[in-house]
C-alpha cells in the first residue's frame, strides 16, 4: 500500500489520519455531552481530564494531518455530476478542519481562562490571570462548534452515500 497520496487515492498516512480522527470523534462527542450531565465529584474531574487529553490529541492529530496534506498531492476530485459539486465538497472538507480546530482551541481557551494549568502532553502551560467571562464565551463556542461538526459530518456521510449509490463512482475506494 502506498504511503503518499497519488492522484486517484489517499496514501496510508492520510487514510490513518482520516479514520483515527473519525473513531476518536465518535467517542469524544458523546463523551463530552455525557460529561456535562455529571454531578461534581472526583470521578467527574478524572473524566474531564481524560476528555481534555483526548481533545488535545485531536488538536495535534489535525495539525499534523494538515501539514501532511500540504506536502502531498490531493487526489483529483471525483467526476462532477452537477454544477458547483466540487466547490461544495471542498467547502465541506475545509469547514470540517475549521470546526475541529474551533472545538479544540475553544476548549483549551476555556480551561486556560478558568485559571487552570493545562497538560499539553509535551509541556504544561497556564495563563497568569483568569477571566471567567471569556472562559464562558469560549465554552459557548465549544458547544456550538460541536453542533456544527455534527451537521457537517452528517452532510459528509450523506454525500458519500449519494456518490456510492446514485453516482456509483466508487468514492470510498479513495480513502479505504
Ligand atoms: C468524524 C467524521 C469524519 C470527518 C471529520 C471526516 C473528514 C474528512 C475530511 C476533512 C476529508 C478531506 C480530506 C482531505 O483531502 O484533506 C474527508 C474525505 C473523505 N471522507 Fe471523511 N470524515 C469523516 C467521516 C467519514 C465517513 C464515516 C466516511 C464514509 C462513510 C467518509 C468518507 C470520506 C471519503 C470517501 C473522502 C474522500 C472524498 C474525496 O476526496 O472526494 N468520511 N473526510
Ligand atoms: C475534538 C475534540 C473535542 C470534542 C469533540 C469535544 C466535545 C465536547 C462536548 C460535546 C461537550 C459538551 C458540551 C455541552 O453540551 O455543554 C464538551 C464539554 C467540555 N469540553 Fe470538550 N470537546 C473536545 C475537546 C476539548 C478540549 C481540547 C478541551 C480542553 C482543553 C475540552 C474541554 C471541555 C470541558 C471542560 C467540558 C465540560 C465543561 C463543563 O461541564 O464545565 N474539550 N466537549
Amino acid at each position: 500500500m502506498q504511503f503518499f497520496n497519488s492522484f486517484d487515492k489517499y496514501g496510508l498516512l492520510a487514510k490513518l489520519f482520516h479514520w483515527i480522527t473519525f473513531i476518536v470523534l465518535l467517542v469524544q462527542v458523546p463523551f463530552g455531552f455525557y460529561l456535562v450531565g455529571l454531578e461534581f465529584s472526583d470521578q467527574r474531574i478524572e473524566l474531564e481530564n481524560i476528555h481534555i487529553l483526548i481533545g488535545i490529541t485531536v488538536f495535534y492529530l489535525t495539525l499534523f494531518r494538515l501539514i501532511w496534506k500540504f506536502f502531498n498531492p490531493s487526489p483529483t476530485e471525483s467526476k462532477s455530476f452537477f454544477k458547483g459539486q466540487v466547490l461544495i465538497g471542498k467547502a465541506n472538507h475545509f469547514l470540517l478542519y475549521v470546526t475541529i480546530f474551533s472545538i479544540t482551541i475553544s476548549g483549551i481557551l476555556k480551561k486556560l481562562y478558568m485559571g487552570e494549568i493545562l497538560n499539553f502532553i509535551f509541556f504544561k502551560y497556564g495563563f497568569e490571570k483568569d477571566n471567567f467571562v471569556l472562559a464562558d464565551a469560549y465554552y459557548q463556542v465549544h458547544i456550538y462548534a460541536n453542533y456544527l461538526l455534527l451537521a457537517l459530518v452528517s452532510l459528509h456521510i450523506l454525500a458519500v452515500i449519494v456518490h456510492h449509490f446514485v453516482f456509483k463512482d466508487k468514492i470510498l475506494n479513495k480513502i479505504t
